[in-house]
Parts: C-alpha cells; structure tokens; sequence
C-alpha cells in the first residue's frame, strides 16, 4: 500500500475531474483474510485486501469507486472516479445564510438516512436516549425534518400522538416543506433563529436534538449550547448532538471534519467542541457517551 497510494495519487494529478484511473487486483472473492495477508494461489503469491480497502482508498483520493469488473483470473479491475471537489455544499457563499440548506440548495440533495453509519447511530443515540419515554422533543436545525421522521417511523402512531414535537430552523424553505410533511397537531415548526429562541416560549423539554447545527458561524458554540442546557431542558431530559466529521463532495460522504484553516480534513475543532459539551454536562450531572463514524454523536442521559 505503501507504493501504490503515491502511485495512484500520482495518476490521479494528471487527471481532470470525472475522469478514471483503473488497475487489477487481486479479487478480494477468492480469499477471506485481514487485508495484507500473503495469499498462494498455483504457486504464486498475491498480497490480499478486501473491497473495504479499497472504497477507503478511493474516498482518500478524493474519487468514487465504480463497480468492479471481473479481468483474468485471479484480477478484478477497478476505477477510480476522480470527484469534482469544487462541487460541494460546504463550498457556496451566494446563498443567503438562510437558504444556505434550504430547498433548493445542494445540501437538499444529500440524504443522510440513507447513509448506513448516519442513520446506525442516529437510531442508536434515539434508543441510548430511552425515546419512547420521552414527552417534548425540540430539534434545533431541523431542515425538512429528516430526524422526526425516523423518529414517526419507529415509534407506534399512539406514542408519536403523545410527544410534543417543536423544530426550528431558518430556513423558510426547508420549514414549509416540514410542514407539509407533519400536518400532525403535536408538531410545531418554527421559521425562525435559533439565536434568538426566546422570543419563541417554546418551554422546556426532555429531549434535545440537534444535529450539524450548532457549530455554524451563526451561532457562539459554546454559550448557546450552556443557554440551552439551563433554560430549554426538563430536570430529567436526555440530549442527543450530531457532530459533522465528514464533507459532502460531489454526491459523497468523505470522511473526516471541515476545517476552516486546513485544505487538508482536522479535527481539533470538533474534538475540542465535543469534550467540552461531554465534560459541562458530566458537571451536571448527565451519563455522556460518544460514538459516530462520519457524524459523532453526543447523548447525554441525566444520572437521577
Ligand atoms: C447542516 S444543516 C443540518 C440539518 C439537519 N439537522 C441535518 O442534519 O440534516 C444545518 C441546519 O441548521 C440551520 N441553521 C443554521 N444556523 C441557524 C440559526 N442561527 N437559526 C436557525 N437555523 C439555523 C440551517 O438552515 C440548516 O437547516
């Protein structure tokens, strides 16, 4: 690996964005084993490494990996789809702040329920954060509504009847759209900033979630996040935060944070955003767990 990750890093400069690199390897099918592993087939040796090898690989050369084709036994032949980097959600500073993700946008494209990881640990903290106990829900950032849909579809409709939902966003867009897609009583959408939620009265809940939202440039991290601690949750609420660790890049999830002195993908940020909610809420009195791949996920349970 050591040789071909400059080998194909090379290759792929000489490319233009949509174009292929492709190569034969040997096809991970014919054997099960850690990737590296020295494998003898009629008396040759071949250096084994499953196909998860190789979609980090492409994900780490910016490239998306196209099925692979059968070649001469014992190959497969595999291409690299360079991406447009440019072509990213992350990258759009026309937008007004607003409609920065609203209906229109490119990160109206991008479905994270249908991400495996995503919607694994979303699911995961919605359990961890004991959901079908809960009464009132806020989700702060909450677009179309993505997140109270899982939430309709695992629940029975009695349950769902029971909770009081309320979702804020600014988006005009992306709230009518919610709006049309919960008619239901007990849910209420708000067009609104969240800085300024006061103005909303929308009480205290036993459950927070909010997920991609609160590290934007809008919002002063670290205060808001106490604010809301203190003043919107119920003595005995659970939180559920979605950290991005990844960047949405011509129709991919690639892994690792947005950083916004680094070309390269760093983490300090997020880490240091994600140990500081983890260590105030512990103060107060909350069991806080961490998980996540492309998102990570903070859930916070008070200890009573
Ligand atoms: C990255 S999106 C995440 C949306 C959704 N939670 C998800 O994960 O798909 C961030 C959302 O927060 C909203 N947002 C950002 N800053 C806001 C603010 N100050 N007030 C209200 N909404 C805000 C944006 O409009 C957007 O819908």
């Amino acid at each position: 690996m050591q040789e071909i990750l400059p080998l194909l890093t090379k290759k792929l400069e000489q490319c233009k964005a949509g174009e292929f690199i492709s190569f034969e390897v040997l096809d991970p099918d014919l054997a099960d084993a850690y990737t590296g592993k020295h494998i003898e087939l009629e008396s040759i040796s071949y250096v084994y490494r499953g196909y998860k090898a190789w979609v980090d690989l492409a994900e780490l050369l910016f490239c998306k990996m196209m099925t692979p084709e059968k070649s001469t036994y014992p190959f497969v032949r595999l291409r690299f789809k360079k991406l447009h980097t440019k072509n990213s959600f992350h990258l759009d500073t026309q937008s007004p702040k607003e409609e920065k993700y609203g209906l229109g946008s490119a990160f109206s494209q991008v479905n994270k329920m249908e991400e495996p990881a995503f919607l694994h640990y979303y699911t995961q903290a919605l359990n961890n954060a004991k959901l079908t106990q809960r009464t009132a829900i806020l989700n702060l950032g909450i677009n179309t509504g993505d997140e109270f849909e899982v939430i309709k579809k695992s629940v029975s409709a009695q349950i769902f009847k029971n909770i009081k939902f309320v979702g804020v966003d600014y988006s005009q867009t992306a709230i009518a759209y919610a709006r049309d897609r919960f008619p239901d009583d007990n849910v209420t959408l708000h067009a609104h900033d969240i800085n300024d939620l006061e103005a909303l009265n929308v009480g205290r809940f036993d459950l927070l979630i909010s997920i991609g939202t609160l590290q934007s440039s809008s919002i002063n991290f670290k205060p808001f996040f106490m604010s809301l601690v203190q003043n919107y949750l119920q003595k005995d609420a659970a939180i559920i935060l979605g950290f991005p660790n990844s960047r949405w890049i011509d129709s991919e999830m690639i892994y690792g944070a947005k950083a916004p002195n680094y070309v390269m993908s760093e983490m300090s940020l997020l880490f240091d955003d994600v140990i500081f909610c983890k260590k105030y809420l512990q103060q107060h009195k909350f069991r806080v767990t961490i998980t996540g791949k492309q998102y990570l996920f903070l859930t916070a349970t008070k200890i009573v």
